[in-house]
């Protein structure tokens, strides 16, 4: 998937701007403050109908407007051109979406269509945050690449806002009889979540050692497991699953009574990641924490890459800032091969010498929301 022009109305700081962009790497360059980041922000709503950071759909709307509208023009890897539109509706709190003109009402269903992987400085919490953000990272990997996970997340979530709220309800009484059959349903579900998430980590721990050998040089072994609340450690099947998460809500009733929410199932998931046995989180170093976060990423683009119908699009938001030269070179060799990318950055400098400008490659000066320079083969 390539994405060819791209323009900006009345988001964040662009009141209007536009992008025909390089089928390889395309490097937004400018100041700090100046809209780079926006850009591909702009580029995550076309493709993931949201920010790819957890902001609000109102705070793009551009300040003293009411509604913002992001369009672009892609091609697929067996070159079909789809033109995506993304309205907000600031008053009426709405998100249109449209592909080819056509509006989808059912957003989720657009996850996976455009596939992207992004790498921006909010990611950092993956490594160093809670699990909820390491949770976040996986579901968004398996979204883009499975609809059953999609769906199956949206019908676990809505079953446990309502079981959390019939717990909360109760104020501590009894609730059981009105429970149960929530409890079944989260199970079900819940299952079927753990599952996929055992088997996704089980295949994906192959891809971040490779990702991780590329970028380190096998300087160090890193390696990722699942930790769920039960014990998935030999090969678990759903019944499995279901059955020991029934064990484990008798145990928790009490409790969930007394604190009127729910205290089992995925959403207490946690990944641990480490380095030659090393907790990542207790022990590792900023530059360990940064190499394991690209190779994350590129371990992704790799798992999406094999399971999507099309070749995932790179976003690198200030990536290269907290690299040396030599890292910096590095990364940027690998990224070569690896389809279209996009990159913010506020200096030109590791790209001197050793990339030239051309219809494939181009670059983007950014001042105050708008595209002051395009450098390419014109
Ligand atoms: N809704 C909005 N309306 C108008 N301006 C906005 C809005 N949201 C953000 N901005 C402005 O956009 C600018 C930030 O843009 P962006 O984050 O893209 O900068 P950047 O070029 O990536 O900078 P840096 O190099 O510091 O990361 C800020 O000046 C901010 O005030
Ligand atoms: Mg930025």
């Amino acid at each position: 998937m390539k994405l060819l022009s791209l323009t900006l109305r009345q988001f964040r700081n662009h009141v209007s701007s536009g992008f025909a962009f390089g089928a390889a790497s395309n490097v937004l360059l400018g100041k700090n403050g100046q809209g780079k980041t926006n850009v591909l922000e702009a580029v995550s709503y076309l493709c993931l109908t949201k920010s790819f950071y957890a902001g609000a759909d109102a705070t793009a709307v551009h300040c003293g407007t009411s509604m913002f509208e992001v369009e672009g023009d892609f091609v697929s890897d067996v070159n079909v051109r789809h033109r995506v539109r993304i309205v907000y509706d600031e008053q009426m709190r709405q998100k249109h979406f449209f592909i080819n003109a056509s509006e989808i009402t059912k957003l989720s269903e657009v996850i996976g269509l455009f596939p992207i992987v992004v790498l921006s400085p909010e990611n950092n919490s993956i490594t160093f945050g809670s699990p909820s953000e390491r949770r976040k990272f996986a579901d968004l990997v398996m979204a883009q690449s499975s609809k059953a996970y999609v769906e199956d997340m949206m019908e676990y979530k809505r079953v446990l806002r309502q079981r959390n709220k019939i717990l909360s309800d109760a104020r501590g009484n009894d609730c059981s009889a009105v429970l149960a059959p929530w409890t079944e349903m989260l199970i079900r579900h819940g299952s079927a979540i753990i599952h996929r998430r055992n088997t996704f980590l089980n295949e994906f721990v192959t891809y971040v050692e490779k990702a991780y050998d590329a970028v380190a040089h096998n300087e160090e072994r890193p390696s990722l497991r699942y930790v769920p609340q039960i014990d998935v450690s030999g090969a678990m099947d759903r019944d499995a699953i279901a059955a020991a998460l029934h064990l484990l809500a008798d145990r928790k009733q009490a409790d969930e009574r007394r604190t009127g929410s729910t205290l089992f199932g995925p959403q207490r998931d946690d990944i641990a990641f480490s380095i030659d046995g090393l907790p990542l989180r207790e022990y590792a170093s900023q530059g360990q924490h940064k190499t394991y976060l690209i190779a994350l990423k590129i371990a992704e683009f790799w798992y999406l890459k094999e399971r999507c119908a099309e070749l995932p699009i790179i976003l690198f938001d200030d990536v290269f800032s907290e690299l040396d030269e030599t890292r910096s070179h590095q990364l940027l060799e690998m990224l070569a091969p690896m389809g279209q990318t996009f990159i913010t950055t506020t200096s030109e400098r590791i790209f001197q010498g050793v990339r030239q400008w051309d219809d494939e490659h181009r670059k983007f000066y950014i001042r105050s929301g708008t595209v002051v320079l395009q450098e390419d083969a014109a």
